[in-house]
C-alpha cells in the first residue's frame, strides 16, 4: 500500500492545474448535499479532508462554519490557499491527521476516499478528530452498476484494456459495496451505524465531445491514468473507441450530458 500512496500523491500533485476546469465540475454539484447530509451550520469546527482545490471549505464557510482544510498534495493546497486565501489549508495524510481528538464537530471528505491506501484508517481517523456527537460525511463514486459514467469507462477497459499492468495494487476501486457494507465498516471503527444516512445521488456532467472524457481519464485522472497509461497503441485506441461510442448515446443539443452517481453517506460520533 506504501507504493500505491505514492502512486496516488504524485498523480495529485501532476493534475492538480487540471482538476479544477476537468473534475471539479462534477464533485461540486455533491457539496451542497454533503453539507446538508451532516447538518453544517453556524460556527461549526469543519474539517474538509482530502480538500483539492477547496471547495468544500469554502461552501463551508459560506453557512457560517469555521472550516479548515487538508490535503496531502501541495500543488492542491497552493490552488486552494490562492483561491480562499482567508481559509486555513495544511498539508497531511487522511490516514493520520494532525489534529488532537475531539477537535471538530464535522469530518467532510468530497470524493477523497477512494484515494486513500487504507479508507477505514482514514474513517477512524476522522472518527478520532470528531467531538462527540459530531458527524462525518463522504462522497465516493458509486459501482458502474448505478453509475452510468462508471460503466462507460468500465465497460471499454473490461472489454479492451491489458488488466495485468504492473501497477500499484491499492483498495478496491469502488470502496465498500453496498449500504450495509459501509455501515459494517463505519461501525468497525466507531460510529454510531444506525444514524447513518445514504443516499444514491445522480448529477449530469456536460461535456463539448465525445472524446472529452476519455481525455479526461488519460490526461487528469490519477488511477484510471495510471492503467491507460501502460496500455499499448492499439489497446488505447480501442478504449478510446467504446468510451466515444458510448458517450455518443448521451447527445443533448450541442453538448454531452453524461449522469455520474455517487453515494453520500452521513454518520455519527455519539
Ligand atoms: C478527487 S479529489 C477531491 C477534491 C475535493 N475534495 C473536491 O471535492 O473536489 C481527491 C483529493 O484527495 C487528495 N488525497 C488523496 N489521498 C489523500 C491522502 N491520503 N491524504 C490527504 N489527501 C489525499 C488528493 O490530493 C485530491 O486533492
Amino acid at each position: 500500500m506504501e507504493s500505491f500512496a505514492k502512486f496516488e500523491h504524485e498523480g495529485w500533485q501532476r493534475v492538480a492545474d487540471k482538476y479544477d476546469s476537468v473534475w471539479a465540475r462534477s464533485t461540486r454539484q455533491f457539496i451542497p448535499l454533503l453539507l446538508d447530509a451532516v447538518e453544517v451550520t453556524l460556527n461549526m469546527s469543519v474539517l474538509d479532508v482530502g480538500c483539492g482545490p477547496g471547495y468544500v471549505a469554502a461552501a463551508a464557510a459560506e453557512r457560517g462554519a469555521a472550516p479548515r482544510g487538508l490535503d496531502f498534495s501541495g500543488e492542491m493546497l497552493a490552488i486552494a490557499q490562492k483561491m480562499f486565501p482567508r481559509i486555513e489549508f495544511c498539508e497531511g495524510d487522511a490516514q493520520n491527521l494532525p489534529f488532537t481528538d475531539a477537535t471538530f464537530d464535522r469530518v467532510l471528505a468530497n470524493f477523497a476516499l477512494l484515494h486513500v491506501s487504507a479508507p477505514e484508517r482514514a474513517c477512524a481517523e476522522a472518527f478520532r478528530v470528531l467531538k462527540p456527537g459530531g458527524k462525518f460525511g463522504f462522497t465516493v463514486w458509486a459501482a458502474p452498476e448505478e453509475n452510468p459514467y462508471a460503466k462507460i469507462i468500465d465497460d471499454a477497459i473490461q472489454a479492451h484494456a491489458d488488466l495485468e499492468v504492473n501497477l500499484p495494487a491499492g483498495p478496491p476501486h469502488y470502496l465498500f459495496s453496498g449500504r450495509e457494507e459501509f455501515r459494517r465498516a463505519l461501525e468497525r471503527v466507531g460510529f454510531n451505524g444506525a444514524s447513518m444516512i445514504f443516499k444514491l445521488h445522480t448529477i449530469q456532467w456536460n461535456v463539448p465531445a465525445p472524446r472529452y472524457p476519455f481525455d479526461a481519464e488519460r490526461d487528469a485522472g490519477v488511477r484510471t491514468r495510471g492503467l491507460l497509461a501502460r496500455q499499448t497503441f492499439e489497446k488505447l485506441r480501442a478504449i478510446q473507441r467504446a468510451i466515444e461510442e458510448s458517450v455518443r448515446r448521451y447527445a443533448k443539443g450541442d453538448t454531452f450530458s453524461i449522469p455520474k452517481a455517487a453515494y453520500v453517506v452521513a454518520v455519527s460520533k455519539t
